[in-house]
C-alpha cells in the first residue's frame, strides 16, 4: 500500500530490523509521541530494548509478518536485507515507506547499479558476473585493479575481493561457485563522502550537509562533517542525492555513498534507503537528526531543518575496543564535548559495531581530534 496519508503522534510505527539504526529511530519516534513496534529475529536486540513492543520472529514467518503489519499504522525499515516475500506480505497489509520496490533495488548491488546507470547517474564501470568465464571476459573489458562483490547480502566489505595485476582469477572464483556478482573498476578516489536526503509523501526533499568518511578494514571508522570539500562539489553531491531519491520515488531517508575523484567528479558507490552510520553525527551536529527526519518523512510531517549546528566528528566503537576488558568510559567522557552512544549489544566481537562517540568542535579538525582522543582514552586503566 502507498499513499499520502499523514500519521500523527500517537500512531504506531513498525520497524523491520532490530539493530542500532532501529534503536536510534525508536528514540526519536518515541520522543515525538509515536509508539514503536519492531520486528526482528533476534530477541531483545538494540532496537527492541527501546521499543514499546517487539515481535521476535523469522523474516520468513508469514503469519508473524502479517500479524505485525496488521498491528501498526505504517511500516519502515532499518535493515534492507530481508526476503522479497517478507516485504510483499507486509505491503499487502500495510502502508510501507519507503515502498518495497526500493528495498529490492538497494538490497542487491546488481539491481542497484543497473538502476543507477539506467537513470544516467554516475557509477563505476561494472559488469554482471555469474560464472568464471564471465569473470575472465569482464576483467578484459574493465581492466585491473577491479573489485568483485557478491550481489546480495554484503556489508562492511564482506564478500568483496580485489583483483590486482598479479591476482589469479581462478583463485578469486573459488568458493563463489555460481554466486551472482558484480565486477567493478577500482576508482582512484580522493575522498569518500556520503549524503543523506529525506523525501516526504508530497515529494518535498531536505538534504543534510555532506559527510566525509574514513574507513578502516572496509568498516566506517570516522565521519566528519561538514566534509572538507569545495562548496561547488558539496552542492553537486547534495543535488545528486536528491535526484536519486526523486528518481526512486522515495518516501523516507536515502543515504548515498560516493567517491570523489581529484578532478571533482562524483561516482555513486552505494545506496541505503534508511538511516546510515555516516549520519549518526547529525544527532548532535544538526538542527534535526537523520532519525527524527526519518520519522517525519515516513509519517508525512513537514521535514525539519538540516542546518548544521557545529562541526562534528563521529568515531565508531567496534568490539575490538573491548579487547582489554570493559572500556574506560569516564576517561573518554572527560572530553566535555564528547557524547557516548552504546547500542546495548552483549557480545563485543571484533569488527562488530557496538557504539559510537560524537564530538562537536569549533572546527571540524578540533572535533576529529576530540573524538579520536576520547576513543583512545577508552583504553586507559
Ligand atoms: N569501486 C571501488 N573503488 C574503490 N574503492 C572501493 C570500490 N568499491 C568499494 N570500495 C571500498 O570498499 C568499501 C566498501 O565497499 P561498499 O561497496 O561500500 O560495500 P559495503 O556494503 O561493504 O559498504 C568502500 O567504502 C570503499 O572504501
Ligand atoms: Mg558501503
Amino acid at each position: 500500500m502507498t499513499g499520502a496519508k499523514t500519521l500523527l503522534p500517537g500512531a504506531t510505527i513498525g520497524v523491520m530490523g532490530g539493530g542500532q539504526l532501529g534503536r536510534m529511530f525508536a528514540v526519536a519516534a518515541r520522543r515525538m509521541g509515536y509508539f514503536v513496534h519492531t520486528f526482528s529475529p533476534d530477541k531483545n536486540g538494540p532496537a527492541a530494548q527501546f521499543s514499546d513492543q517487539a515481535t521476535t520472529a523469522a523474516y520468513d514467518d508469514e503469519e508473524a509478518v502479517r500479524r505485525f503489519a496488521g498491528a501498526i499504522d505504517v511500516l519502515t525499515f532499518e535493515f534492507e536485507n530481508m526476503p522479497a516475500a517478507t516485504i510483499e506480505w507486509a505491503s499487502h497489509q500495510q502502508l510501507v515507506r519507503p515502498k518495497g520496490a526500493i528495498l529490492l533495488t538497494a538490497q542487491n548491488r546488481l539491481r542497484e547499479k543497473e538502476f543507477l546507470a539506467g537513470a544516467g547517474f554516475p557509477v563505476a564501470p561494472f559488469r554482471r558476473i555469474a560464472n568464471s568465464s564471465e569473470l575472465t571476459q569482464a576483467i578484459e573489458a574493465i581492466g585491473r585493479p577491479a573489485i568483485l562483490k557478491g550481489a546480495a547480502f554484503g556489508y562492511d566489505g564482506k564478500g568483496q575481493q580485489r583483483i590486482d595485476p598479479e591476482t589469479e582469477l581462478a583463485a578469486v572464483w573459488e568458493g563463489r561457485e555460481d554466486e551472482l556478482c558484480v565486477l567493478e573498476a577500482v576508482i582512484d578516489f580522493e575522498k569518500e563522502i556520503s549524503v543523506i536526503a529525506a523525501r516526504d509523501p508530497s515529494g518535498a526533499t531536505a538534504v543534510f550537509p555532506v559527510s566525509e568518511n574514513i574507513h578502516r578494514n572496509h568498516i566506517l571508522d570516522l565521519t566528519l562533517a561538514p566534509a572538507r570539500i569545495e562548496e561547488r562539489v558539496a552542492a553537486a553531491a547534495r543535488e545528486l542525492a536528491c535526484d536519486v531519491a526523486e528518481k526512486l520515488d522515495l518516501v523516507g531517508l536515502l543515504a548515498v555513498e560516493m567517491f570523489l575523484k581529484s578532478d571533482g567528479e562524483l561516482i555513486i558507490n552505494e545506496l541505503a534507503p534508511r538511516p546510515h552510520n555516516s549520519g549518526h553525527w547529525t544527532i548532535e551536529g544538526c538542527v534535526t537528526s537523520q532519525f527524527e527526519q526519518n520519522v517525519r518523512a515516513v509519517c508525512g510531517l513537514p521535514l525539519g531543518s538540516t542546518g548544521l549546528l557545529r562541526p562534528t566528528a563521529m568515531v565508531n566503537l567496534l568490539g575490538d575496543v573491548w579487547q582489554g576488558g570493559e572500556p574506560h568510559w569516564p576517561a573518554a567522557l572527560e572530553e566535555p564535548n564528547v557524547h557516548l552512544h552504546l547500542y546495548g549489544k552483549h557480545q563485543p566481537r571484533p569488527g562488530r559495531k557496538m557504539g559510537h562517540l560524537t564530538a562537536v568542535g569549533e572546527t571540524v579538525e578540533a572535533a576529529v581530534e576530540s573524538a579520536r582522543r576520547a576513543r583512545e582514552r577508552l583504553a586507559l586503566n
